[in-house]
């Protein structure tokens, strides 16, 4: 399965700021609202549409909706940063959670919580987390979304390493990733380098 590189100018404006350690937490939330606004519409790019009238106030015109059940799994807790913007963009999506913590020292995540929708065999279900760095986190959430039936799914992530991206495909060949970049290497606390540090304790302020 493909690595999509989406490389919309909007979308490095705002990688840029996101990786920026200037940039406060407040501003911090709100582009990655915006970031996830514009990678979750490329990843559902080819979601089916239905065709039917609605009728302006000058006449009927065609109009195309959503015809698929869309499905967006934050995994908590940097995951949530990106939850409001899928949302944004598809209203009805129903709204699984995976709860995964890396070990600081061991940098192995391990699962605290898991909450999803029944019935994901035919669904478009976008995983959202926005580092993929050892691929770990990645991998264990796939696999609990496998196990739940799953079979239509992709990465939505930020930022990503050659690492993640290498254990995703080894694990999770049918699963394609989109991300605006993979960055050069992670380094020994596996964090990803340039990066932009922990998202989740920048998102949450918890640095
Ligand atoms: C971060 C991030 C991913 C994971 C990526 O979460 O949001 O879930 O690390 O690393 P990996 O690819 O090496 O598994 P973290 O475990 O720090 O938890 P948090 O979201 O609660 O901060
Ligand atoms: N999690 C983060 O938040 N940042 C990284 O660089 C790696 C994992």
């Amino acid at each position: 399965m493909p690595l999509h590189i989406v490389s919309h100018p909007l979308v490095h404006d705002a990688l840029a700021l996101l990786r920026d350690k200037q940039t406060p937490a407040d501003t911090f939330r709100r582009v990655a609202t915006r970031i996830s606004v514009l990678l979750a519409a490329e990843a559902l790019r080819d979601v089916p549409t239905a065709t039917s009238t609605v009728v302006t106030p000058l006449g009927p015109a065609e109009a195309r909706r959503v015809a698929s059940d869309v499905v967006v799994v934050p995994v908590l807790r940097a995951g949530l940063g990106m939850l409001d913007a899928v949302l944004d963009l598809v209203p009805t999506a129903r709204v699984g959670y995976i709860g995964l913590q890396r070990d600081e020292q061991t940098a192995i995540a391990s699962r605290y919580y898991s909450k999803l929708p029944q019935g994901l065999t035919d669904s478009y279900v976008l995983m959202i987390d926005p580092m993929l760095a050892t691929g770990g986190s990645a991998s264990a959430a796939l696999d609990l979304l496998r196990q739940a039936g799953a079979s239509r799914v992709r990465i939505v992530c930020i930022v990503a390493a050659p690492e993640g991206v290498a254990v995703v495909e080894r694990d999770h060949p049918d699963v394609a990733i989109y991300t605006p970049v993979v960055d050069s290497h992670l380094n020994a606390q596996k964090y990803i380098v340039p990066g932009l540090g922990d998202f989740g304790d920048r998102l949450y302020g918890t640095v």
